[in-house]
């Protein structure tokens, strides 16, 4: 097993590339089952969660070429609607797969993805809208069943608790199920966005794009034709970044981002003393001397997103003063607490509030990442930490951060990838 070495203590220079979104590509590509034709995807993230998906659809029967940031997909080979649990265990968002597959063949069985370091994150929002269209869902075997012999019927959605992936999912669903369908409560991050727009660059008409309610009028199963799509940036990879330049009091320059997107890490971290070049596509950071604390609270877009939660935690660890973090999405989403806690961060936890009293220094040390944004706050932290940490588990990190080391090592990181001596 891999695990990434990091003498911290170098200042970081220059610019960093932003790669494709992995959460915009992971439902494009499940839209791509929409289609029976070819579609070509560009920018996308070379990481593993892209190429798990992909595999699942070669094991379904789909077409795939694919060279690190392009894909050639077409599902005109579709023969099984089967997606197994080896894969879904994987990944959870393979969960994307269930609304376009059942829309156009009727028909798909989609493992139980089961539940994650982060908290339980059920499906039920998922089904229930699915149901509401009129499908018949069964769960036996650890597997959902789900039939709709005469295809998919618009209906009106109402989710109780606004979720990315269950609108994805629906929005799906519904390009091309019979008649109108109305998502209200829907999520509106940049990956939703996108994703509807795809749909709607293919002729579905769909009102509402970019707010909590979305009409969709569906195809009554008539299949999809996508034009290219290329990936919008990554915003959580592009925080991650201004955070390694905040930590090390570096300036350094990010390329290929929207800067829109991350409005609110550049609010936050403007509030600990940043300040910003902002261009079209790039920006630079500038951090002062000294970070302030930080109070920020974990919310739907556009508010503070759950995936910078972590690495945002890391940086106030060595800000003066205490910083307040509150997390409101997911549950369990504080494993990085005691291990950024081994690395000398001084952080109190309660339920879903982390109180956070910034360090002089913080030593490296041997730590353990959790899950894939944990992973990357574990990172930070090392790149200031003095002497060497190690951090293990870093198959987390691979699932959504392209070359996180080859671009920290560009930007001046002492950082290196050792193969674990067994
Ligand atoms: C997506 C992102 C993930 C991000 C999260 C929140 C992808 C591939 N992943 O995950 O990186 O952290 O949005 O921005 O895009 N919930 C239910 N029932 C459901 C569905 C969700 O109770 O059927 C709850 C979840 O447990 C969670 C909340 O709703 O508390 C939001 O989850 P959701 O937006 O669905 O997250 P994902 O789409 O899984």
């Amino acid at each position: 097993m891999d695990y990434l070495q990091i003498n911290g203590g170098n200042k970081l220079s220059g610019s960093v590339t932003i790669s494709g979104a992995k959460n915009a590509a992971l439902p494009i590509i499940a839209a791509t089952i929409l289609s029976d034709k070819e579609i070509k995807l560009t920018n996308l993230p070379n990481v593993v969660d892209i190429r798990t998906l992909l595999n699942l659809l070669t094991m379904l029967g789909g077409t795939v070429e694919h060279d690190k940031t392009v894909a050639k997909i077409n599902n005109g080979t579709i023969t099984s609607t089967k997606a197994v649990y080896e894969i879904v265990s994987q990944m959870r968002a393979s969960i994307l797969v269930l609304g376009p597959l059942l829309a156009r063949f009727g028909e798909c069985e989609v493992s139980l993805p089961g539940g994650c370091a982060i908290g339980q994150r059920p499906i039920d929002l998922h089904l229930k809208a699915l149901e509401a269209m009129g499908a018949h869902i069964e769960i036996k075997g650890g597997y959902v069943r789900a039939e709709a012999p005469n295809g998919l019927q618009g209906a009106n959605i109402i989710f109780d608790k606004i979720t990315v992936g269950g609108t994805e999912n629906i929005v799906m669903a519904a390009a091309l199920a019979k008649g109108t369908t109305t998502i209200i409560n829907a999520a509106k991050e940049p990956e939703v966005v996108q994703l509807c727009e795809m749909i709607a660059d293919a002729g579905v008409k769909i009102e509402g794009i970019g707010t909590n309610e979305l009409t969709i009028e569906g195809t009554d199963r008539e299949p999809l034709s996508f034009k290219t799509v290329e990936i919008i940036p990554d915003r959580i990879e592009a925080g991650t970044y201004l955070c390694a330049g905040a930590i090390t009091h570096s300036s350094i320059t990010l390329n290929k981002i929207n800067p829109q997107h991350i409005r609110t890490s550049t609010d936050k971290l403007e509030s600990m003393g940043c300040t910003f070049d902002i261009g079209e596509d790039s920006m630079t950071i500038h951090p002062p001397k000294e970070l302030r604390p930080v109070n920020l609270i974990t919310i739907e877009y556009p508010g503070f997103p759950t995936d910078m939660q972590a690495q945002f935690m890391a940086v106030a660890a060595v800000a003066e003063g205490e910083s307040i973090i509150e997390e409101r999405l997911f549950e369990n989403r504080f494993m990085h607490v005691s291990e950024l806690n081994r690395l000398g961060a001084d952080i109190w936890l309660k339920g879903s509030i982390a109180a956070v009293k910034g360090v002089e220094k913080l030593y490296g040390a041997d730590v353990m990442a959790t899950d894939l944004r944990a992973s990357s706050a574990l990172v930070l932290a090392a790149l200031v930490a003095e002497g060497t940490t190690n951090v293990r588990r870093i198959y987390h990190l691979d699932r959504g951060y392209d070359d996180l080391e080859g671009k920290l090592s560009a930007l001046g990181a002492d950082i290196a990838r050792k193969k674990e001596q067994r």
